[in-house]
C-alpha cells in the first residue's frame, strides 16, 4: 500500500479506560504521517443507552466496509446472559486468529528480561461459543465446541506465521481433536519444530522458564488465560497488544479489559493499545510509521521519565502520550 493512501478505520473507543487509551493512540497515529479516516462508534452499555443495541447496526456495516477496526475494551456485565461484545464481533467477522506478541520493553525492571513469545489463540470456538442452558434448577451445562475445520485453520495460521516471521518452534497446548489437527498441519512444516505440553504444566513452566517457548498455539480459553499470565512476565496488562485476524478483516485491540478500577483518572497505560496499533500499521504495510512509533515508545521506556504507574512511574496517560509524541519529533 502506498504511503499516501488514507486508511478508513472503524474506531471503537469502548468504555472504562477505553476512551482514554484510544484517544492517546489516535493522537499518536495521527502524528506518524500515515493518513487515517476514523469512523467512530459506541459499543456495549453506552451504545445500548443511545441506540437500544449493544452493537449498533451501523457499527457492523462500518467494519463490513472497512474490514479494519481499532478497538478499546468494552465491559461485559457478569451473569444475566449478556453476550460479550468482543466475542460477538470476533464471531461475526470470523476473526479466528488472535495474535498476541509478548516482548519486553526497555527500561522496565521485570523478572524475565529478554522474553520473546508469540501467543496464537483460537478465537471463535471452545467455551466461547456461548452454548449453555440450565439442565435443572441449580445445574448449568456449558458446552465446549472444538471443530476439525476451526482447529486446522488456526494451526495452519500459527505455522504460516512462524515460517513467515522466522520463528523456530511451536508448542501446542491442548488436547483431543485440536491436538490431532495441529499434529497433521505440523507435518507440512518440517522447518518449524513442533512440541506439545499440557496446559497446567505449561503455566508452571512459563513462570519457571519462559525462555524455553517461542510460539504458543492454544485453544480459546487457554489462550485467554495464558495471555494474561504472559503479560505479567513482561510488566503487566498495560503493555500486551493483540490482533484479531480473519480472512481480509482485522480488529486490533489490547489484551486488557476496561479496568473500571482506574477509569477516568488519567492513569491508564495506553501502551498495550499503542502496540496493537503498531501491529495494525504493519498489517497496513505502513512500515515507516510503525517503526517510528516503536522507536519513540522504546525511547520513552528507556528514559523512564514519563512512565505510568502500573509500570513503576508517576506519569498520567496524557503525560505519557505527550512524551511519545515528543520522542517522535
Ligand atoms: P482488566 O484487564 O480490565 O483489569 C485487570 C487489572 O489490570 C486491573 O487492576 C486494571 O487496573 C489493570 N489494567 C488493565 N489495563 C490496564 C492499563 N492499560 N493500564 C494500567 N492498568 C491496567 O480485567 P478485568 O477487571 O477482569 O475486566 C474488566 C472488564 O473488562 C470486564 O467487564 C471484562 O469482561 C472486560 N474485558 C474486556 C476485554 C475487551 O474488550 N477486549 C478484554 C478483557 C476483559
Amino acid at each position: 500500500m502506498s504511503e499516501s493512501k488514507t486508511h478508513k478505520v472503524t474506531l471503537i473507543p469502548g468504555d472504562g479506560i477505553g476512551p482514554e487509551v484510544t484517544q492517546s493512540v489516535v493522537r499518536i497515529l495521527e502524528a506518524t504521517g500515515a493518513k487515517f479516516e476514523w469512523e467512530r462508534f459506541a459499543a456495549g452499555a453506552e451504545a445500548f443507552e443511545i441506540h437500544g443495541e449493544y452493537i449498533p447496526a451501523a457499527l457492523y456495516e462500518s467494519i463490513e466496509r472497512n474490514r479494519l477496526a481499532l478497538k478499546g475494551p468494552v465491559t461485559t456485565p457478569i451473569g444475566g446472559g449478556f453476550k460479550s461484545i468482543n466475542v460477538t464481533l470476533r464471531k461475526k467477522f470470523d476473526l479466528f486468529a488472535n495474535l498476541r506478541p509478548i516482548r519486553n520493553l526497555p527500561g522496565l525492571d521485570t523478572k524475565y528480561p529478554g522474553v520473546d513469545l508469540v501467543i496464537v489463540r483460537e478465537n471463535t470456538e471452545g467455551e466461547y461459543v456461548g452454548l449453555e442452558h440450565e439442565v435443572v434448577p441449580g445445574v448449568v451445562e456449558s458446552i465446549k465446541v472444538i471443530t476439525e475445520k476451526g482447529s486446522t485453520r488456526i494451526a495452519r495460521f500459527a505455522f504460516e506465521y512462524a515460517r513467515k516471521h522466522g520463528r523456530k518452534k511451536i508448542m501446542k497446548l491442548s488436547d483431543g481433536l485440536f491436538l490431532r489437527c495441529a499434529r497433521q498441519v505440523a507435518e507440512e512444516f518440517p522447518e518449524v519444530t513442533y512440541g506439545e505440553h499440557l496446559i497446567d504444566n505449561t503455566c508452571m513452566q512459563l513462570v519457571m522458564n519462559p525462555f524455553q517457548y517461542d510460539t504458543l498455539l492454544l485453544e480459546n480459553l487457554y489462550g485467554d488465560i495464558v495471555s494474561d499470565l504472559c503479560a505479567g512476565l513482561v510488566g503487566g496488562l498495560g503493555l500486551a497488544p493483540g490482533a484479531n485476524l480473519g480472512v481480509n478483516c482485522a480488529i486490533f485491540e489490547a489484551v486488557h479489559g476496561s479496568a473500571p478500577d482506574i477509569a477516568g483518572k488519567d492513569v491508564a497505560n495506553p501502551t498495550a493499545l499503542l502496540q496493537s496499533a503498531i501491529l495494525m500499521l504493519r498489517y497496513l504495510d505502513e512500515t515507516a510509521a510503525a517503526d517510528k512509533v516503536q522507536k519513540a515508545l522504546e525511547t520513552v521506556y528507556g528514559e523512564r521519565r514519563s512512565l505510568t504507574r502500573d509500570v513503576g512511574g508517576t506519569a498520567g496517560t496524557t503525560q505519557f502520550t505527550e512524551a511519545v509524541l515528543a520522542a517522535m519529533g
